[in-house]
């Protein structure tokens, strides 16, 4: 009967199951939520549409358990965040530690499905034990087949990872597949293998945290991209993030209103960046003056802070910026980096969200370890994912661009669409003392006042080669503006370039060097 049916319901909705309630006041205790308050952190009240509510595992186990609950420890379905439809799953764990099962599995695998028929976000909030360990090579097959699906998804709907717990083993993978990976501080890890794994074979003992907490993920493997100190401020975010991010790759990244940003002069963009190349200051704090409202959301904060990511928007366009930020290894460029800048361009790309590169580079960050671990392969992947990026491109050289780092902040000759230059900059192959000592070796030597003689050769090479006038000549340079209105030239050109269209090469996939 309907009073029947809707008691089910309700029971099943509230968990109500012999025992639980000691597994939901534990999870209460740690500073976590249970999966149905998650949801209704992160999607509009009242929007949720769950499906398999009754899904339950088969029967007996190996062990002779017959311990069948429903939803089998994830809640899976639809909802809304701000009005657009987005996909989610949320795993329990206090069914099951959150384990995943054959059933578990394939509850997430149809809403995987659903999202990318509808062409909607997918949202996974991982919070479990991993492989359902009485399942056997069920449970393995069930992450083969949510990993095969997030690759299949990539590129064309957003997907987001929230860690809330252990998410660890093979589990772990579907982060690293996946656009964005939240974590919350404390209660969250990632690891391949466990702590007492790490132990009995290299004799080492850590701590969960320590081997993969949310500061670890956050700064220094990069596997995090948002780390947060609890889940209301993680959803928060997360809100903050899909309000910037289209539903899938054919659709438009939601845009405002105009903001009149084609007449809004910054004179506050001449004054955050010092004359002399190489005092440090907040790129941060200039991205704030170029986007509306001084609002944007950093991407990887925590992890290769000498650059800085970011989606925000101007003139109520959603923009990808990228800049070098001085306030770290002096904005050079190392294989942390490129790495982090590399796939985020590739997102933007992905999605139709034009990018703004904001350049002061120094060089890449010369050393021996950045050598041996692979700078040129992971440089490389920041020089492909710029030559390979269609959407509209503008670069911003704020004061000074050299070498091998000019060429990859998306300059002219890898296809920017629009470089524009501030006129105290420069512009060279190197800095004009190291340029002198080059070329000039010889006469130098010879010298009776090489320092006289240097000081000369440095003034001659400054005033031919390094400044942006040499590169306006030459087309390199489109145009030399007065800082201050640097936000309302980005901002026409944006509007002139917003309906490219750039047709793809005929081929399976190119090789990026990974
Ligand atoms: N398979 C089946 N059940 C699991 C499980 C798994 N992989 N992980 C956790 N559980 C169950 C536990 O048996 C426990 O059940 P109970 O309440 O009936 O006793 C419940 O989930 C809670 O787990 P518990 O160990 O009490 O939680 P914890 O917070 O102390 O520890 C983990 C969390 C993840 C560190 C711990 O559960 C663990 O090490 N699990 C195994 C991880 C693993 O090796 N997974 C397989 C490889 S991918």
């Amino acid at each position: 009967s309907m009073p029947l049916l809707r008691r089910r319901h309700r029971e099943l909705r509230d968990g109500i199951v012999a025992g639980r309630g000691e597994a939901v006041a534990r999870q209460h205790r740690l500073g976590k939520r249970t999966a149905r308050e998650r949801l209704g952190l992160l999607l509009d009240e009242g929007s949720f549409t769950e499906i398999e509510m009754y899904r339950r595992r088969r029967g007996q186990d190996p062990a002779g358990r017959d311990d069948r609950p429903y939803t089998d420890g994830v809640v899976a379905g639809s909802g809304t965040v701000d009005g657009r439809r987005v996909f989610v799953y949320a795993q329990d764990f206090t069914v099951f530690g959150g384990s995943l099962g054959e059933a578990h599995a394939a509850k997430i695998h149809k809403v995987m499905d659903l999202a990318l028929a509808t062409g909607s976000p997918l949202i996974a909030l991982n919070d479990s034990g991993g492989a359902r360990i009485q399942e056997g090579v069920t449970a393995l097959d069930g992450y083969g087949g949510i990993f095969r699906r997030n690759v299949a998804a990539s590129g064309v709907i957003p997907q987001i990872s929230v860690v809330l717990g252990p998410c660890a083993g093979g589990a772990a993978y579907s982060p690293a597949l996946t656009d964005f990976t939240f974590m919350v501080r404390d209660t969250a890890q990632m690891y391949l293998t466990g702590p007492d794994v790490v132990a009995a074979v290299s004799g080492r003992r850590v701590t969960h945290a320590e081997l993969g907490g949310a500061e670890v993920h956050g700064g220094s493997s990069g596997v995090a991209t948002f780390v947060h100190d609890d889940e209301e401020s993680c959803f928060d975010d997360l809100r903050y993030l899909l309000s910037l991010l289209p539903s899938n790759n054919l659709d438009l990244p939601p845009a405002g209103p105009s903001r009149g940003a084609t007449e809004d002069l910054r004179p506050r963009l001449a004054e955050i960046v010092p004359v002399e190349p190489n005092r440090p200051y907040d790129m941060g704090e200039v991205i704030a003056e170029l986007v509306d409202d001084g609002e944007y959301l950093e991407i990887g904060e925590g992890w290769a802070k000498n650059v800085v990511c970011a989606l925000a928007r101007l003139d109520g366009r959603v923009v990808g910026l990228v800049g070098n930020q001085p306030r770290t290894l002096a904005g050079a460029l190392d294989s942390a980096a490129s790495q982090k800048a590399a796939r985020f361009v590739r997102f933007c790309d992905a999605f139709g969200i034009p990018l703004v590169t904001l350049v002061d580079v120094p060089g890449f960050l010369p050393g021996v370890d950045q050598e041996h671990s692979g700078i040129i392969r992971h440089g490389a992947k920041l020089l492909y994912a710029y030559c390979e990026a269609t959407v509209p491109r503008i670069q911003v050289i704020l004061r000074k661009a050299y070498g091998g780092a000019y060429i990859v902040m998306d300059s002219r000759s890898i296809g920017t669409d629009v470089s524009l230059a501030w006129p105290t900059n420069e512009i060279a192959v190197m800095g004009a003392e190291g340029a002198v000592n080059v070329i000039h070796r010889r006469e130098l030597a010879a010298a009776e006042d090489p320092v006289a003689l240097r000081a000369e050769l440095v003034r001659e090479y400054t005033e031919r080669l390094v400044h942006p006038h040499y590169a306006a000549e030459r087309g390199l340079v489109d145009d030399v503006i007065d800082p201050v209105e640097t936000r309302a030239v980005v901002a026409r050109w944006l509007a002139a370039l917003e309906d490219k269209r750039a047709a793809q090469p005929q081929r399976k996939h190119g090789n990026i060097p990974l």
